[in-house]
């Protein structure tokens, strides 16, 4: 008997995160999602999936809610790691007019966290399984345009920070994936977004899928186009 795959996606209360449980739970795996207050949501999806889904608390700028889940998944084993939690402010604003707050706190929750809880969880994922970040498509540097620039740049510098994780972890034989699911109505997204979660979402999971065995840090799109950094 094959034993379910699992994955872990952290920031899984709604929009993107919350399709990519429902998602992989469609799929027949075993997820485990975090978010960061409960929620009636993920609740219902476990009804829906019975003895799937498993839910935990996390707020990755909090690093020892991060640690005390590593601990609580001891022995464990996820065939994926997918780090889905971020924020935009301040989108329409540049460093003339943002609150430096706004900035600070997207350079903490968008680039720092991820790849720290990247580096406190990554341990759990064997050789041959990948470890899978949310970034944009707007984290490119080359193809910068201005727009959304505060936000831009902090994809930009979760870009930058993975390829700093890949350089550490090259022994470690994971598929590393910066993952652009396209600009997506979703809260952050707002309502003039070009694609539906539908339209995104179940074209990241193949396209993860499609990555899985093999090794090395990626910047793709959810066609598994690669990006320029
Ligand atoms: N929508 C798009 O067009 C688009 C395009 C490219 C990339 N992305 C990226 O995709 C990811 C999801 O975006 P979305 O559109 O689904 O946004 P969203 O609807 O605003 O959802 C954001 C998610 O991140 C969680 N989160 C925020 N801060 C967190 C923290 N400190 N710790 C743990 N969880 C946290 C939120 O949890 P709470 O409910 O607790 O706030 C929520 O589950 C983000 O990384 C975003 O930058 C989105």
């Amino acid at each position: 008997m094959t034993q379910q795959s699992t994955v872990l996606v952290i920031g899984a209360s709604r929009g993107l995160g919350f399709a990519l449980v429902e998602e992989w739970l469609g799929r027949g795996w075993l997820v485990i999602a975090t978010a960061r207050s409960n929620s009636t949501e993920l609740d219902k999806l476990g009804t829906r999936f019975p003895g799937s889904l498993e839910v935990e608390m996390v707020d990755i700028n909090e690093s020892d809610t991060v640690r005390a889940l590593r601990h609580r998944l001891g022995g464990r084993r996820l065939d994926v790691l997918f780090i889905n939690a971020g924020i935009a402010r301040a989108i329409e604003q540049s460093p003339v007019n943002a609150s430096e707050q706004d900035f600070l706190d997207m350079m903490l929750t968008n680039a720092f966290s991820p790849v720290r809880a990247a580096e406190t969880l990554g341990d759990l994922v064997p050789g041959g399984g990948a470890i899978a970040v949310m970034t944009s498509e707007l984290g490119s540097i080359e193809n910068a345009t201005g727009f959304w620039q505060l936000y831009s740049s902090s994809k930009a510098a979760l870009n930058m920070l993975m390829k700093g994780y890949a350089a550490k972890h090259e022994d470690d034989d994971h598929a590393l994936l910066l993952v652009a699911p396209g600009w997506v109505r979703t809260e952050m997204g707002g309502g003039d977004a070009t694609l539906s979660v539908g339209e995104s979402i179940p074209l990241v999971v193949d396209m993860i899928e499609a990555n899985r065995r093999k090794p090395g840090l990626r910047y793709l799109d959810r066609f598994n186009k690669p990006l320029p950094w």
